[in-house]
């Protein structure tokens, strides 16, 4: 089975949209998203209504989507976070706040597991670092586990002596995964922080067991016009341009 993977959305539908046409070219029919749909980008509405119409997609949730349906504190966040799931809040029906207090924290298939931050703590811990990786990786049974939240393309495995290694994927990158402690993140959609801001998603072979990162073009412009519309912070209509 070939699976489309993907995070950190962020209610940019253009984004979105480029992410699903690209899937939909690869003939990907499973969807799997690492959470964070909303939050940041001007279309949370948008977002969550497209994701709520497309079969055979599945999330789990974010710390951006549990804020915005109260199940975290917005004092966690920084300030420009902050306004922006004000932002969210205010646009999301009460429709979309039931489609996202349904999303589960975790999800576990026969092929992977998915979380949005790490195993041993879903909702807040930025998974960066090799000692991390080995805290978290008794914490699943069946490889990979994909992560987002830290919104940069990487993977996280132990060599042969158990010694375990990252490394920052680019495009058409590919990890093999050949022993039970992969751990895989797509980078984000709708806002990557790794210096390429065209937006970030993967293709997982369970057969090949075959991890690809893909990078696929949209038009920033226009989210970022759209950003500048709703009076969001500078800072993150800036940030979008550069990918950072
Ligand atoms: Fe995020
Ligand atoms: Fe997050």
């Amino acid at each position: 089975m070939r699976y489309g993977i993907f995070s950190d959305v962020h209610g940019n539908l253009e984004a979105f949209k480029a992410v699903m046409d690209f899937f939909s070219r690869q003939g990907i029919t499973k969807l799997f998203c690492c959470g964070d749909l909303v939050g940041y980008g001007p279309n949370p509405l948008e977002c969550v209504k497209l994701a709520s119409t497309i079969k055979g997609l599945y999330l789990v949730l974010g710390n951006h989507d549990a804020a915005v349906i109260g199940r975290m504190k917005v004092k966690w966040f920084n300030d420009a976070a902050a306004a922006a799931i004000e932002h969210t809040r205010s646009r999301l029906t009460g429709e979309a706040m039931e489609f996202l207090k349904h999303i589960p924290l975790r999800i576990d298939t026969p092929d992977f597991t998915m979380v949005h931050g790490s195993p041993s703590k879903p909702l807040v811990e930025y998974l960066i670092s090799e000692m991390q990786f080995l805290d978290n990786k008794k914490l699943w049974k069946t490889s990979p586990c994909f992560v987002g939240h830290t919104h940069i393309p990487c993977a996280f495995h132990c060599d042969e002596n158990g010694f375990p290694h990252m490394e920052l994927l680019k495009q058409n990158q590919m990890v093999k995964v050949d022993t039970d402690s992969v751990l895989i993140n797509p980078g984000a959609v709708g806002q990557p922080r790794d210096g390429d801001p065209r937006a970030s998603c993967g293709i997982y072979d369970s057969f090949m067991k075959v991890f690809r990162l893909h990078r696929i073009s949209y038009d920033i412009k226009i989210t970022q016009q759209k950003m500048m519309q709703s009076n969001m912070p500078e800072l993150l209509i800036e940030r979008l341009g550069m990918g950072l």
